[in-house]
Protein backbone atom coordinates (compact mmCIF):
# COMPACT_ATOMS: atom_id res chain seq x y z
CA UNK A 1 0.00 0.00 0.00
CA UNK A 2 1.82 3.43 -0.59
CA UNK A 3 1.48 4.50 2.63
CA UNK A 4 2.23 1.51 4.46
CA UNK A 5 3.32 2.09 7.82
CA UNK A 6 3.83 5.85 7.30
CA UNK A 7 2.85 7.91 10.23
CA UNK A 8 0.56 10.32 9.95
CA UNK A 9 -0.94 13.46 12.03
CA UNK A 10 -4.17 14.89 11.47
CA UNK A 11 -4.90 18.22 12.67
CA UNK A 12 -8.50 19.21 12.54
CA UNK A 13 -9.57 22.47 13.13
CA UNK A 14 -13.45 24.59 12.94
CA UNK A 15 -15.05 24.72 10.32
CA UNK A 16 -17.53 22.76 8.85
CA UNK A 17 -15.63 20.41 6.30
CA UNK A 18 -14.02 18.45 9.01
CA UNK A 19 -16.65 16.30 8.44
CA UNK A 20 -15.06 15.55 5.45
CA UNK A 21 -11.90 14.06 7.62
CA UNK A 22 -13.62 10.69 7.98
CA UNK A 23 -13.28 10.00 4.55
CA UNK A 24 -9.64 11.23 4.86
CA UNK A 25 -8.86 8.98 7.58
CA UNK A 26 -10.39 5.99 5.67
CA UNK A 27 -8.29 7.06 2.89
CA UNK A 28 -5.55 7.19 5.01
CA UNK A 29 -6.28 3.61 6.63
CA UNK A 30 -6.76 1.85 3.15
CA UNK A 31 -3.59 3.20 2.24
CA UNK A 32 -1.64 1.67 5.23
CA UNK A 33 -0.65 4.33 6.99
CA UNK A 34 -1.12 4.41 10.88
CA UNK A 35 -3.03 7.51 11.59
CA UNK A 36 -3.23 9.79 14.96
CA UNK A 37 -5.85 12.57 15.10
CA UNK A 38 -5.99 15.90 16.67
CA UNK A 39 -9.19 18.63 17.51
CA UNK A 40 -9.46 21.93 18.49
CA UNK A 41 -12.85 21.95 20.78
CA UNK A 42 -14.43 24.31 18.02
CA UNK A 43 -13.87 21.51 15.53
CA UNK A 44 -16.18 19.18 18.01
CA UNK A 45 -19.27 21.06 16.73
CA UNK A 46 -19.06 19.26 12.80
CA UNK A 47 -17.47 16.08 13.64
CA UNK A 48 -16.72 13.82 17.31
CA UNK A 49 -13.36 12.53 19.01
CA UNK A 50 -14.94 8.87 19.05
CA UNK A 51 -15.33 9.22 15.45
CA UNK A 52 -11.73 9.79 14.69
CA UNK A 53 -10.45 7.67 17.21
CA UNK A 54 -12.76 4.62 15.89
CA UNK A 55 -11.87 5.73 12.16
CA UNK A 56 -8.40 5.91 13.18
CA UNK A 57 -7.84 3.17 15.77
CA UNK A 58 -6.22 5.06 18.16
CA UNK A 59 -7.43 7.84 20.84
CA UNK A 60 -7.80 11.14 19.74
CA UNK A 61 -5.76 14.48 21.22
CA UNK A 62 -8.33 16.91 22.02
CA UNK A 63 -6.44 18.50 25.35
CA UNK A 64 -3.11 18.99 27.31
CA UNK A 65 -4.60 16.19 30.00
CA UNK A 66 -7.13 13.62 30.11
CA UNK A 67 -10.36 14.90 31.89
CA UNK A 68 -11.23 11.79 33.50
CA UNK A 69 -7.83 10.91 34.63
CA UNK A 70 -6.05 14.17 34.64
CA UNK A 71 -2.90 12.44 33.13
CA UNK A 72 -0.85 14.83 31.18
CA UNK A 73 -0.88 14.47 27.14
CA UNK A 74 2.74 14.99 25.87
CA UNK A 75 2.22 17.12 22.62
CA UNK A 76 5.87 16.93 22.09
CA UNK A 77 5.92 13.04 22.18
CA UNK A 78 3.14 13.25 19.50
CA UNK A 79 4.88 15.91 17.33
CA UNK A 80 7.73 13.22 16.85
CA UNK A 81 6.26 10.34 16.74
CA UNK A 82 4.69 12.08 13.48
CA UNK A 83 6.29 11.32 9.54
CA UNK A 84 4.11 14.33 8.35
CA UNK A 85 1.23 16.54 10.06
CA UNK A 86 -1.29 17.46 7.69
CA UNK A 87 -3.94 20.08 9.26
CA UNK A 88 -7.43 20.20 7.56
CA UNK A 89 -9.42 22.44 7.51
CA UNK A 90 -7.66 25.26 8.94
CA UNK A 91 -9.84 28.24 9.64
CA UNK A 92 -8.88 31.52 8.90
CA UNK A 93 -8.39 31.83 12.75
CA UNK A 94 -6.24 28.83 13.28
CA UNK A 95 -4.39 29.31 9.54
CA UNK A 96 -3.31 32.85 12.31
CA UNK A 97 -2.30 31.16 15.00
CA UNK A 98 0.13 29.25 12.68
CA UNK A 99 1.39 32.05 11.36
CA UNK A 100 2.08 33.68 14.85
CA UNK A 101 2.79 30.98 16.80
CA UNK A 102 0.30 31.26 18.95
CA UNK A 103 -0.19 28.08 21.02
CA UNK A 104 -3.29 27.89 22.78
CA UNK A 105 -4.40 24.45 22.27
CA UNK A 106 -3.10 21.12 22.34
CA UNK A 107 -3.19 20.84 18.77
CA UNK A 108 -1.59 24.86 17.90
CA UNK A 109 1.62 23.11 20.62
CA UNK A 110 1.50 19.93 18.60
CA UNK A 111 1.68 22.13 15.70
CA UNK A 112 4.53 24.27 16.98
CA UNK A 113 6.81 21.45 18.00
CA UNK A 114 6.78 19.65 14.57
CA UNK A 115 10.12 18.23 13.32
CA UNK A 116 8.38 17.08 9.99
CA UNK A 117 7.10 18.06 7.19
CA UNK A 118 3.66 19.97 7.62
CA UNK A 119 0.77 20.04 4.91
CA UNK A 120 -1.85 23.01 5.50
CA UNK A 121 -5.54 22.83 3.69
CA UNK A 122 -7.10 25.93 4.81
CA UNK A 123 -11.06 26.01 4.26
CA UNK A 124 -12.80 29.54 4.68
CA UNK A 125 -15.55 31.64 3.21
CA UNK A 126 -14.29 33.37 -0.12
CA UNK A 127 -14.25 37.00 0.79
CA UNK A 128 -12.23 35.62 4.20
CA UNK A 129 -9.79 33.67 1.81
CA UNK A 130 -9.10 36.37 -0.49
CA UNK A 131 -7.85 38.88 2.97
CA UNK A 132 -4.75 40.71 2.16
CA UNK A 133 -4.14 39.63 5.91
CA UNK A 134 -4.82 35.71 4.86
CA UNK A 135 -2.78 35.88 1.94
CA UNK A 136 -0.09 36.68 3.71
CA UNK A 137 -0.57 34.11 6.62
CA UNK A 138 -0.83 31.66 3.85
CA UNK A 139 2.68 33.43 2.48
CA UNK A 140 4.18 33.27 5.85
CA UNK A 141 3.54 29.99 6.57
CA UNK A 142 5.05 28.77 3.26
CA UNK A 143 7.99 30.65 3.75
CA UNK A 144 8.76 28.57 6.73
CA UNK A 145 8.81 25.69 4.24
CA UNK A 146 5.55 24.50 4.62
CA UNK A 147 2.89 23.39 2.03
CA UNK A 148 -0.07 24.86 1.48
CA UNK A 149 -2.93 22.76 -0.17
CA UNK A 150 -5.05 25.70 -1.29
CA UNK A 151 -8.51 25.99 -1.10
CA UNK A 152 -10.92 24.78 -4.28
CA UNK A 153 -13.25 26.99 -5.85
CA UNK A 154 -17.16 25.56 -4.95
CA UNK A 155 -20.26 26.09 -3.26
CA UNK A 156 -19.78 27.24 0.46
CA UNK A 157 -21.48 26.64 3.26
CA UNK A 158 -22.23 30.35 3.66
CA UNK A 159 -24.67 30.24 0.06
CA UNK A 160 -21.63 31.75 -1.93
CA UNK A 161 -19.55 30.24 -4.83
CA UNK A 162 -16.23 30.60 -4.96
CA UNK A 163 -12.59 29.46 -3.20
CA UNK A 164 -12.64 28.60 -0.15
CA UNK A 165 -13.62 24.90 -0.55
CA UNK A 166 -11.25 22.39 1.58
CA UNK A 167 -9.73 20.39 -1.21
CA UNK A 168 -11.44 17.16 -1.23
CA UNK A 169 -9.95 13.45 0.81
CA UNK A 170 -8.59 12.40 -2.42
CA UNK A 171 -6.82 15.59 -3.39
CA UNK A 172 -4.65 15.38 0.58
CA UNK A 173 -4.06 11.90 0.08
CA UNK A 174 -2.26 12.77 -3.41
CA UNK A 175 -0.30 15.54 -1.75
CA UNK A 176 0.81 12.82 1.03
CA UNK A 177 1.41 9.76 -1.40
CA UNK A 178 3.43 12.51 -3.44
CA UNK A 179 5.24 13.78 -0.30
CA UNK A 180 6.25 10.06 0.13
CA UNK A 181 7.10 8.25 -3.30
CA UNK A 182 9.07 11.69 -4.73
CA UNK A 183 12.37 9.81 -6.76
CA UNK A 184 14.71 11.83 -8.46
CA UNK A 185 15.46 10.09 -11.28
CA UNK A 186 11.59 11.05 -12.39
CA UNK A 187 12.46 14.47 -12.16
CA UNK A 188 12.59 16.44 -15.41
CA UNK A 189 10.84 13.87 -17.22
CA UNK A 190 8.12 13.69 -19.61
CA UNK A 191 5.53 10.52 -19.56
CA UNK A 192 3.02 9.85 -21.87
CA UNK A 193 0.46 7.67 -20.68
CA UNK A 194 -2.35 6.25 -22.88
CA UNK A 195 -5.41 4.35 -20.65
CA UNK A 196 -8.81 3.10 -20.84
CA UNK A 197 -10.46 1.83 -23.90
CA UNK A 198 -11.51 3.68 -27.20
CA UNK A 199 -15.20 3.76 -28.88
CA UNK A 200 -15.76 3.58 -32.45
CA UNK A 201 -18.77 5.06 -33.77
CA UNK A 202 -21.19 3.03 -35.83
CA UNK A 203 -23.95 5.90 -35.34
CA UNK A 204 -24.68 8.59 -33.25
CA UNK A 205 -25.89 6.53 -30.57
CA UNK A 206 -24.01 3.21 -30.62
CA UNK A 207 -20.37 2.06 -31.07
CA UNK A 208 -18.46 -0.25 -30.66
CA UNK A 209 -15.79 -0.50 -27.11
CA UNK A 210 -14.48 -2.72 -25.04
CA UNK A 211 -14.46 -3.50 -21.15
CA UNK A 212 -10.70 -1.52 -20.28
CA UNK A 213 -11.58 0.53 -16.91
CA UNK A 214 -8.77 3.02 -17.77
CA UNK A 215 -7.71 1.94 -13.95
CA UNK A 216 -4.36 0.84 -14.60
CA UNK A 217 -3.22 3.67 -16.99
CA UNK A 218 -4.69 6.31 -14.05
CA UNK A 219 -2.63 4.61 -11.59
CA UNK A 220 0.42 4.71 -13.71
CA UNK A 221 -0.58 8.31 -13.97
CA UNK A 222 -0.82 9.35 -10.93
CA UNK A 223 2.45 7.44 -9.78
CA UNK A 224 4.74 8.93 -12.38
CA UNK A 225 3.32 12.26 -11.17
CA UNK A 226 4.08 11.42 -7.16
CA UNK A 227 7.35 9.87 -8.51
CA UNK A 228 8.08 13.72 -10.25
CA UNK A 229 7.27 13.31 -13.68
CA UNK A 230 5.25 14.97 -15.64
CA UNK A 231 2.51 13.54 -17.25
CA UNK A 232 0.29 13.71 -20.24
CA UNK A 233 -2.44 11.35 -19.87
CA UNK A 234 -4.58 10.59 -22.73
CA UNK A 235 -7.65 8.86 -21.77
CA UNK A 236 -10.43 7.19 -23.72
CA UNK A 237 -13.96 7.25 -22.00
CA UNK A 238 -13.50 6.46 -18.64
CA UNK A 239 -15.61 7.04 -15.53
CA UNK A 240 -12.23 7.94 -13.66
CA UNK A 241 -11.46 11.13 -12.71
CA UNK A 242 -7.71 11.86 -10.73
CA UNK A 243 -7.39 13.81 -8.13
CA UNK A 244 -3.83 15.06 -8.85
CA UNK A 245 -4.01 18.31 -10.24
CA UNK A 246 -0.84 18.16 -12.30
CA UNK A 247 -1.80 15.79 -14.53
CA UNK A 248 -2.86 17.12 -18.08
CA UNK A 249 -4.95 14.94 -19.33
CA UNK A 250 -6.07 14.75 -22.68
CA UNK A 251 -9.72 13.17 -23.37
CA UNK A 252 -10.64 11.38 -26.15
CA UNK A 253 -13.23 9.26 -28.27
CA UNK A 254 -12.04 7.50 -30.69
CA UNK A 255 -8.17 5.56 -31.93
CA UNK A 256 -7.97 8.21 -34.38
CA UNK A 257 -8.44 10.68 -32.32
CA UNK A 258 -6.13 8.78 -29.47
CA UNK A 259 -3.74 8.80 -32.23
CA UNK A 260 -3.54 12.50 -33.14
CA UNK A 261 -3.30 13.49 -29.36
CA UNK A 262 -0.55 11.20 -28.95
CA UNK A 263 1.44 11.94 -32.38
CA UNK A 264 1.02 15.83 -30.68
CA UNK A 265 2.87 14.86 -27.95
CA UNK A 266 5.23 12.73 -28.53
CA UNK A 267 7.96 14.65 -29.75
CA UNK A 268 8.41 16.07 -26.38
CA UNK A 269 8.24 12.95 -24.29
CA UNK A 270 10.57 10.74 -22.65
CA UNK A 271 8.83 7.63 -21.81
CA UNK A 272 5.38 6.52 -23.55
CA UNK A 273 3.47 3.76 -21.80
CA UNK A 274 0.52 2.17 -24.06
CA UNK A 275 -1.94 0.73 -21.59
CA UNK A 276 -4.84 1.60 -23.84
CA UNK A 277 -7.24 -1.40 -25.30
CA UNK A 278 -7.33 0.36 -28.13
CA UNK A 279 -10.19 -1.01 -30.23
CA UNK A 280 -8.50 -2.70 -33.17
CA UNK A 281 -11.34 -1.78 -35.69
CA UNK A 282 -13.72 1.03 -36.42
CA UNK A 283 -16.73 1.18 -38.79
CA UNK A 284 -15.63 2.02 -42.28
CA UNK A 285 -18.50 4.59 -42.02
CA UNK A 286 -20.65 5.62 -39.06
CA UNK A 287 -23.91 6.57 -39.87
CA UNK A 288 -25.13 10.17 -39.64
CA UNK A 289 -28.35 9.10 -38.38
CA UNK A 290 -29.48 6.36 -35.81
CA UNK A 291 -29.37 2.96 -37.82
CA UNK A 292 -33.29 1.33 -37.69
CA UNK A 293 -33.98 -2.10 -37.28
CA UNK A 294 -35.39 -2.58 -40.58
CA UNK A 295 -33.45 -5.15 -41.93
CA UNK A 296 -33.40 -8.97 -40.57
CA UNK A 297 -29.64 -8.80 -40.45
CA UNK A 298 -27.67 -6.09 -40.29
CA UNK A 299 -23.71 -5.90 -41.86
CA UNK A 300 -21.03 -3.18 -40.18
CA UNK A 301 -17.92 -2.95 -42.66
CA UNK A 302 -14.99 -2.86 -40.07
CA UNK A 303 -11.35 -1.02 -41.28
CA UNK A 304 -8.62 -1.60 -39.55
CA UNK A 305 -7.22 1.00 -36.40
CA UNK A 306 -3.86 2.19 -37.07
CA UNK A 307 -1.31 0.58 -34.26
CA UNK A 308 -0.77 3.63 -32.41
CA UNK A 309 1.94 1.94 -30.21
CA UNK A 310 3.66 0.82 -33.72
CA UNK A 311 3.66 4.55 -34.50
CA UNK A 312 5.06 5.77 -31.42
CA UNK A 313 8.02 3.17 -31.36
CA UNK A 314 8.68 3.87 -35.17
CA UNK A 315 8.57 7.76 -34.67
CA UNK A 316 11.03 7.94 -31.61
CA UNK A 317 14.03 9.67 -31.05
CA UNK A 318 15.10 8.88 -27.81
CA UNK A 319 11.83 7.94 -26.18
CA UNK A 320 11.51 4.71 -24.14
CA UNK A 321 8.22 2.62 -25.16
CA UNK A 322 6.37 0.26 -23.12
CA UNK A 323 3.38 -1.74 -24.64
CA UNK A 324 0.88 -3.60 -22.42
CA UNK A 325 -0.55 -7.41 -23.78
CA UNK A 326 -3.87 -8.77 -22.83
CA UNK A 327 -3.47 -12.59 -23.68
CA UNK A 328 -5.67 -15.30 -22.17
CA UNK A 329 -3.20 -18.48 -23.85
CA UNK A 330 -0.07 -18.58 -24.38
CA UNK A 331 1.05 -14.96 -22.71
CA UNK A 332 4.47 -15.27 -22.58
CA UNK A 333 4.87 -16.25 -26.16
CA UNK A 334 2.23 -13.70 -27.30
CA UNK A 335 3.74 -10.59 -25.11
CA UNK A 336 7.45 -11.40 -26.32
CA UNK A 337 6.37 -11.61 -30.19
CA UNK A 338 4.53 -7.97 -29.48
CA UNK A 339 7.67 -6.72 -27.88
CA UNK A 340 9.62 -7.79 -31.38
CA UNK A 341 7.46 -6.66 -33.39
CA UNK A 342 6.46 -3.65 -32.46
CA UNK A 343 10.30 -2.80 -31.04
CA UNK A 344 9.63 -2.22 -27.57
CA UNK A 345 11.79 -1.79 -24.69
CA UNK A 346 9.40 -3.41 -22.36
CA UNK A 347 5.98 -5.16 -22.14
CA UNK A 348 3.63 -5.85 -19.15
CA UNK A 349 1.46 -9.14 -19.53
CA UNK A 350 -1.66 -9.44 -18.38
CA UNK A 351 -2.81 -13.01 -18.31
CA UNK A 352 -6.80 -12.42 -17.78
CA UNK A 353 -8.74 -15.66 -16.53
CA UNK A 354 -7.49 -15.69 -13.25
CA UNK A 355 -9.47 -13.83 -10.49
CA UNK A 356 -8.71 -10.28 -9.55
CA UNK A 357 -6.38 -10.06 -13.14
CA UNK A 358 -7.62 -7.94 -15.86
CA UNK A 359 -9.77 -5.40 -16.87
CA UNK A 360 -12.30 -3.47 -14.37
CA UNK A 361 -10.61 -4.97 -11.22
CA UNK A 362 -8.85 -3.34 -8.81
CA UNK A 363 -6.01 -5.70 -8.54
CA UNK A 364 -4.00 -7.32 -11.18
CA UNK A 365 -1.05 -9.23 -11.30
CA UNK A 366 1.50 -8.90 -14.36
CA UNK A 367 4.57 -9.98 -15.97
CA UNK A 368 6.97 -7.46 -16.81
CA UNK A 369 9.47 -8.69 -19.74
CA UNK A 370 12.03 -6.39 -20.82
CA UNK A 371 13.55 -6.47 -25.00
CA UNK A 372 16.72 -8.21 -23.26
CA UNK A 373 14.73 -11.32 -22.31
CA UNK A 374 14.52 -10.03 -18.44
CA UNK A 375 11.43 -11.25 -16.98
CA UNK A 376 9.82 -9.59 -13.76
CA UNK A 377 6.75 -11.11 -11.71
CA UNK A 378 4.27 -9.15 -10.10
CA UNK A 379 1.94 -10.59 -7.22
CA UNK A 380 -1.88 -9.90 -7.23
CA UNK A 381 -1.90 -6.75 -5.41
CA UNK A 382 -3.75 -3.11 -6.20
CA UNK A 383 -3.02 -1.06 -9.11
CA UNK A 384 -1.98 1.60 -7.47
CA UNK A 385 0.81 -0.36 -5.72
CA UNK A 386 1.23 -1.91 -8.62
CA UNK A 387 2.00 1.32 -10.71
CA UNK A 388 4.61 1.85 -8.28
CA UNK A 389 6.28 -1.41 -8.68
CA UNK A 390 6.34 -1.33 -12.53
CA UNK A 391 7.70 2.48 -12.54
CA UNK A 392 10.44 1.45 -10.36
CA UNK A 393 11.47 -1.90 -12.15
CA UNK A 394 11.14 0.46 -15.33
CA UNK A 395 13.44 2.96 -14.40
CA UNK A 396 16.04 0.57 -12.87
CA UNK A 397 16.39 -1.71 -16.24
CA UNK A 398 15.78 1.10 -19.23
CA UNK A 399 18.65 3.51 -18.08
CA UNK A 400 21.67 0.90 -17.46
N1 LIG B 1 -2.16 -0.69 -29.18
C1 LIG B 1 -2.14 0.54 -29.79
N2 LIG B 1 -2.93 0.78 -30.88
C2 LIG B 1 -3.70 -0.16 -31.40
C3 LIG B 1 -3.72 -1.42 -30.78
C4 LIG B 1 -2.94 -1.66 -29.67
O1 LIG B 1 -1.44 1.43 -29.30
N3 LIG B 1 -4.45 0.10 -32.44
C5 LIG B 1 -1.28 -0.94 -28.04
C6 LIG B 1 -1.98 -1.18 -26.73
O2 LIG B 1 -2.14 0.03 -26.00
C7 LIG B 1 -1.04 -2.14 -26.02
C8 LIG B 1 -0.50 -2.98 -27.15
O3 LIG B 1 -0.60 -2.15 -28.31
O4 LIG B 1 0.05 -1.48 -25.44
C9 LIG B 1 -1.30 -4.20 -27.35
O5 LIG B 1 -0.91 -4.81 -28.53
P1 LIG B 1 -1.92 -5.53 -29.50
O6 LIG B 1 -1.13 -6.27 -30.49
O7 LIG B 1 -2.92 -4.64 -30.09
O8 LIG B 1 -2.64 -6.41 -28.50
P2 LIG B 1 -4.00 -7.01 -28.76
O9 LIG B 1 -5.04 -6.01 -29.17
O10 LIG B 1 -4.30 -7.81 -27.54
O11 LIG B 1 -3.62 -7.86 -30.04
P3 LIG B 1 -4.24 -9.19 -30.51
O12 LIG B 1 -5.68 -8.89 -30.60
O13 LIG B 1 -3.56 -9.44 -31.80
O14 LIG B 1 -3.85 -10.16 -29.44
Amino acid sequence: MSLEGKKILVGVTGGIAAYKIASFVRLLKKQGAEVRCMMTPASFDFITPLTLSTLSGSPVGTGFSDSKTGEWTNHVEWALWADVMIFAPVTASSLAKMAHGFSDNFLMATYLSAKCPVFIAPAMDLDMYQHPVTKENIGRLESFGYTIIPAENGFLASGLDGQGRMAEPEVLLQYLTDHFHRDGRFYGKKVLITAGPTHEAIDPVRFIGNHSSGKMGFALAEAATSKGAEVILVSGPTHLKTAHRQIRVVPVTSALQMLEAVQNHWEQADWGIFASAVADYRPTVAANQKIKKTEENLHIDLEKNPDILSWASANRKAQKVVGFALETQNGLDYARGKLEKKKLDAIVLNEIGEPGVGFGTDTNSVKLIFKSNKIRSFELQSKQELAFSLLNELMNNLYE
